[in-house]
């Protein structure tokens, strides 16, 4: 009886994950989640709108255990001011998971930041800043969060521009390299292991809202509502990846196991989970080094104000 209702559940993921990944359109993938007189749909596109009277957003139309989110994504031309705009993943719950890209507005001709960060367990604080090669107002690039059990990549136009690892991923290497009996962690001495985001679901979002509190030069240039209303716009939006079962808790041990196990699932290859997955290519190793070193503006983990002692993921810096 079990097993059976995991083949079906199995069975039913597989047509939802054909889908998501074959079409490109919007409602495949993701729904209005807030304020649906403020999500647009104009042709091929999907605009978030941004007025005085509300933001707006959308969700994907699942949930996700490891894969990788994108968007195409055209920001907000002229004066952006105050504006923020969101791409993200996130679990929801007390002991959340969330992986944000979050675009801070300028005034016209100023640069837009790109701040990205980690919720791991429910905790944040872990920002960095970019600013970017290219003006992202102008024209669409792409967007993308890669998450798997050894690392979380963001990335601009396939560079990444930032890494997670799993540290204590020596475990799961293991077990992908070798059937049994190899694992040399040693959990109880972990201590100062990097925390990693446990294995919950998340769902993919997008929102515009005003942030003219916190976003642009530290808050002190507010939203110009003259200019309104402030538009983000989407060509695309995909995700590949293990589509939770509906149906399934978010604990539910099952689809744990189905998306974390095996590289091969009923819906084909996990190709984000793949060997190669597992660690940046040295030619992405390279263009990380690129762009940090001449895009990063901001990094928690040299801010000594703010964190005395340096958090544990940032050792080795
Ligand atoms: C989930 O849905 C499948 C297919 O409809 C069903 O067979 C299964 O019993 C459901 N599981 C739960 C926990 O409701
Ligand atoms: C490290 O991995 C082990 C084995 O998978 C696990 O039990 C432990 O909780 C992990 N520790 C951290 C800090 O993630
Ligand atoms: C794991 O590490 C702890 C703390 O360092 C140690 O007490 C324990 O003996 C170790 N266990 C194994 C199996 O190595
Ligand atoms: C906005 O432009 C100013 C001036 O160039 C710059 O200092 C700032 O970092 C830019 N971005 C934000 C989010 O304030």
């Amino acid at each position: 009886m079990a097993s059976l209702a995991v083949v079906v559940a199995a069975v039913v993921c597989a047509a939802v994950v054909v889908a998501v990944a074959a079409a490109g359109k919007f409602d495949d993938v993701v729904e209005p989640s807030w304020a649906n007189d403020h999500v647009v749909y104009e042709g091929d596109l999907l605009k978030l709108r941004l007025d005085s009277s509300s933001g707006g957003g959308f969700a994907s139309k699942n949930k996700f255990l490891y894969g990788k989110a994108t968007a195409d994504l055209k920001l907000v031309a002229g004066d952006s001011a105050g504006v923020v705009t969101a791409f993200y993943l996130s679990s929801g719950g007390d002991k959340h998971n969330e992986f944000d890209f979050e675009f801070l507005g300028n005034v016209t001709g100023e640069p837009y930041l790109v701040q990205t960060n980690l919720y791991i367990d429910g905790v944040g604080n872990r920002e960095q800043r970019i600013d970017l090669w290219f003006d992202p107002t102008a024209d669409f690039h792409t967007y993308a969060v890669l998450w798997n059990p050894s690392q979380v990549v963001f990335l601009v136009d396939d560079t990444p521009i930032r890494v997670y690892e799993n540290k204590n991923a020596t475990a799961v290497k293991g077990h992908h390299r070798h059937a049994s009996g190899t694992t040399t962690n040693n959990a109880t001495a972990a201590s100062s292991v990097p925390p990693f985001p446990s294995p919950q679901p998340m769902s993919v979002y997008s929102s515009i809202w005003n942030a003219d509190d916190w976003a642009t030069q530290g808050g002190r240039v507010k939203t110009d509502w003259t200019h309104a209303p402030f538009v983000a716009t989407f060509r695309d939006v995909r995700v590949e990846g293990c589509a939770w079962a509906a149906n399934a808790t978010d604990s539910d041990a099952g689809e744990v196991a189905r998306c974390t196990g095996s590289s091969w699932g009923k819906e084909g290859r996990y190709w984000w989970k793949e060997k190669d997955m597992e660690e940046l290519t040295v030619h992405q190793s390279h263009q990380l080094v690129w762009a940090r070193a001449h895009h990063l503006v901001y990094d928690y983990c040299v801010d000594t104000d703010r964190f005395p002692v340096q958090p544990p993921e940032c050792a080795g810096r």
